[in-house]
């Protein structure tokens, strides 16, 4: 399942997942995608509005292989951004795990950045900063917890990618970057658990 699946590296996800052959669902903030596939299911949900929320859990009849949340966004009110890009994220994926509907030892992804580390900060990326650097720590808070309901659950830095939100200028392409991201998911190992990775398989400092 990806989060937040209309443009960007989220409908990138979909197109990797497909390619190999995965069935996907996939939400978007009015259920549409451009894009169709038998093997495609698209599901409405503003990420930020908790009624969706059950219903897309009430409405999956079967176990998860794959949760990745990918929504996020770069501007706009601080308040705003903390709710889509922090809170947004732990309360989905909560919701997926504490209703069973990821397969026992399935993956869970949450797209953070590098402008989440603590360490080495620049600072210029303000409340967008802020709001990853806070996700980050959530996640590490619950990462026990998303354990004992047999995640395996990573937080994942997808490089910086020519989208809306990275712009023409960025080093990777949407496909370089997703294929990238997928093959990490491919290997996740159980000890992998609770890790800051990159697109390219590194560990990131916190
Ligand atoms: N691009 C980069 O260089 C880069 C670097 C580091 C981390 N990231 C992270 O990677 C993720 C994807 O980034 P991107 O570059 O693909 O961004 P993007 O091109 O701006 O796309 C953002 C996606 O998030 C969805 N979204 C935003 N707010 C939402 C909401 N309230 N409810 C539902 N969906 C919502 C958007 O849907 P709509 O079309 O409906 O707006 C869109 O599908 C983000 O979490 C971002 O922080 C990106």
């Amino acid at each position: 399942m990806i989060i937040g699946a209309s443009r960007g590296i989220g409908l990138g996800l979909v197109e990797v997942h497909l390619d190999d052959g995965w069935g996907v669902h996939a939400t978007t903030r009015d259920g549409n995608l451009p894009r169709q596939h038998p093997e495609l299911t698209t599901h409405r949900l503003e990420v930020r509005d908790h009624d969706q929320l059950t219903t897309l859990v009430d409405q999956l009849d079967q176990p998860l292989d794959r949760i990745i949340h990918n929504a996020g966004i770069m501007r706009g009110p601080r308040a705003e951004i903390m709710e889509v890009n922090t809170e947004a994220p732990i309360r989905i994926v909560e919701a997926l795990l504490t209703a069973g509907r990821l397969t026992p030892g399935g993956a869970v992804a949450i797209m953070t950045s590098q402008a989440g580390a603590r360490r080495g900060r620049s600072g210029s990326l303000g409340d967008y900063g802020d709001s990853k650097a806070a996700l980050n720590d959530e996640f590490r808070r619950r990462s026990d917890h998303w354990r004992e309901l047999g995640a395996i659950a990573v937080v994942i830095h997808p490089g910086w990618v020519r989208t809306d939100m990275g712009g023409r200028g960025a080093s990777l392409s949407i496909e370089e970057s997703c294929q990238g991201v997928k093959t990490v998911l491919d290997r996740l190992i159980p000890e992998d658990h609770g890790k800051f990775l990159t697109w390219d398989g590194r560990i990131h400092p916190w």
